[in-house]
């Protein structure tokens, strides 16, 4: 469709404004918390549902590991029926493409409640999670029409490795050099996203291939299991085969069961992971 093409503007348009690509620095004008809240974090929540949740766990994972914050990602139809600890100590951080996801407002109202600070990474400005969140972080891919959300993730994963960069700053557990490395590679990111795209012949080969099967496992580990996921999310949307996400090293247990000449893998492993 359009919108996976849209994919290398949607990254340029999250770093328009925040990534300085000639200093290798970032900034993000749209936080609103004070130095005393941001060191005074000792945990960060991140939720969403569906493709937006899956994007919440690899800002989880980003967040922990640049930032060095404990940091979760939690389904927010979980989160609204529990009775969750949450404080002033805890950043909030909703992931909502269209900004009006029932389970998600609910589970933010939790955090509103509670003191907790709180952010949303969104496409629709003026929605109604922009009221609940303290301050907005827009992904600016334009509004994504269709239901398997492509340009919104990526544009919404680039602003989470952002924050990543933002929290590590401010707490100064990230030093000039590793910045200037990352927002290097982000500067890179639009152009690698189109070497993907022009691999479209051989995807298309390949999802001959895969189409004839009935069940479809998807493995990835760290940052690559919430890709796993959510490729497993598309193929049951999209193309309505059975598919599951799993961690790479959960597969043998009980997964493996179920392998067998109706079941092909799908592993997430880029080179450098
Ligand atoms: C999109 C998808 C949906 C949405 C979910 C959350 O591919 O599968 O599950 O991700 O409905 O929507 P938003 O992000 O608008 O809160």
């Amino acid at each position: 469709s359009k919108e996976i093409a849209d994919q290398p503007d949607a990254v340029q348009a999250a770093l328009r404004g925040r990534a300085d690509f000639a200093k290798g620095t970032l900034s993000l004008p749209e936080i609103t918390l004070t130095h005393d809240q941001i060191t005074s974090l000792d945990r960060v929540v991140l939720t969403g549902m569906g493709t937006s949740l899956h994007t919440a766990m690899f800002g989880a994972n980003v967040i922990e590991s640049l930032a060095r914050i404990p940091s979760v990602a939690e389904n927010s139809s979980e989160l609204r029926y529990r009775n969750p600890v949450l404080g002033p100590s805890t950043l909030m951080i909703a992931m909502t493409q269209s900004g009006e996801t029932a389970d998600t407002l609910a589970a933010m109202e939790h955090g509103r409640q509670a003191g907790s600070p709180q952010g949303v990474v969104l496409e629709m400005e003026g929605s109604q999670a922009t009221r609940i969140a303290d301050f907005t972080l827009p992904v600016r891919a334009g509004q994504e029409i269709c239901v398997a959300s492509t340009k919104t993730m990526i544009a919404s994963m680039t602003t989470l490795l952002e924050l990543a960069v933002f929290l590590a700053e401010a707490r100064g557990v990230i030093d000039e050099n590793r910045v200037k490395q990352i927002v290097g590679q982000l500067a890179e990111l639009p152009s690698l996203i189109a070497t993907v795209l022009e691999l479209n012949g051989q995807i298309t080969e390949l999802a001959k291939h895969l189409s004839a099967y009935n069940d479809l496992l998807y493995l990835g580990r760290g940052a690559q299991l919430p890709i796993a996921l959510e490729g497993a999310l598309k193929m049951k949307e999209i193309a309505y085969i059975h598919a599951e996400g799993n961690p790479a090293g959960e597969m043998k247990h009980g997964m493996n069961a179920l392998l067998g000449p109706d079941m092909a893998t799908v592993v997430c492993a880029p080179m450098n992971d």
